[in-house]
C-alpha cells in the first residue's frame, strides 16, 4: 500500500518480499552502530522482522516504518515512519538510509513527507523522535525537520536526546 510520495520518492507498506533488503540495511554497520543490532541475518529473519514489526504495526496503529524507494525503478534505499513503542508517550519518527543513498537529501524528503501524511491522517498534534547524542547526522536531520530537543531520555540501555515536532510549531 503506497503511503505518499515525493518528487523523488516513494513511500509505501513493507511486505514479505522486502526481505533481501531489510537483510542488508539492518546489518550495515551505520545501523548497528546508531540504532541496535536486530539480529536479523537471513532472509527468514527478515520476513519475520517485517511480520511482528513494521506490519504488526499497521494493523494496530494505522502506521509504522515504511520502504523509500526511488521513483523510476523502484530501487529501495531506506526506510521512514512513526513507530509507537510503549517506552514513550506518543509516536516517534524513526528512519534509516543505506549508506549509498545518504549526503543526498532523501532522509529529509522521506520524512517531512511521513510527518505531514502521518500527522494529517493519524489527528497528531506531536510527534517525538529519539536519537543518540553522538549521532550527528540524525540530530542535524531533525533540527533541519523543525524538532525542538526536550531532554534525555534512557531507552534500552543509553542515553538518547529526545526530540519533539508540534504542528504548532508553525503558528507564532
Ligand atoms: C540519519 C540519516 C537518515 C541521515 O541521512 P542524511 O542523508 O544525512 O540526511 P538528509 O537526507 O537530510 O541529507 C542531508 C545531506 O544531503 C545533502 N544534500 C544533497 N542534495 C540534497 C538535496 N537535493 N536536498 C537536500 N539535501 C541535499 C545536504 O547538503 C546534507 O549534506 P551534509 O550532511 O553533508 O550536510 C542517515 O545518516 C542514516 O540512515 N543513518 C543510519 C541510521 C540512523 O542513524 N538512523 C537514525 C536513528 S535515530
Amino acid at each position: 500500500m503506497k503511503v505518499t510520495d515525493t518528487e523523488r520518492l516513494t513511500i509505501r507498506h513493507f511486505e514479505g518480499e522486502d526481505a533481501d533488503f531489510i537483510v542488508r540495511l539492518l546489518n550495515d554497520p551505520s545501523f548497528i552502530r546508531h540504532i541496535a543490532d536486530k539480529q536479523v541475518r537471513t532472509r527468514e529473519d527478515a520476513v519475520s522482522y517485517l511480520e511482528n514489526g513494521p506490519m504488526a504495526s499497521y494493523r494496530t496503529h494505522g502506521y509504522g516504518l515504511n520502504l523509500v524507494q526511488l521513483k523510476g525503478e523502484g530501487t529501495p534505499i531506506g526506510m521512514c515512519g512513526l513507530v509507537k513503542r510503549h517506552e514513550l508517550e506518543g509516536p516517534d519518527l524513526g528512519y534509516a538510509f543505506l549508506p549509498e543513498f545518504c549526503g543526498q537529501g532523501y532522509a529529509f524528503e522521506a520524512a517531512e513527507a511521513v510527518l505531514e501524511q502521518g500527522m494529517a491522517e493519524h489527528a497528531l498534534d506531536s510527534v517525538l523522535a529519539v536519537t543518540l547524542p553522538d549521532n550527528t547526522r540524525s540530530n542535524r536531520l531533525l533540527n533541519t525537520l523543525g524538532f525542538s530537543a526536550k531532554w534525555s531520555v534512557n531507552l534500552y540501555g543509553a542515553w538518547n536526546n529526545l526530540y519533539e515536532y508540534r504542528r504548532s510549531n508553525d503558528i507564532p
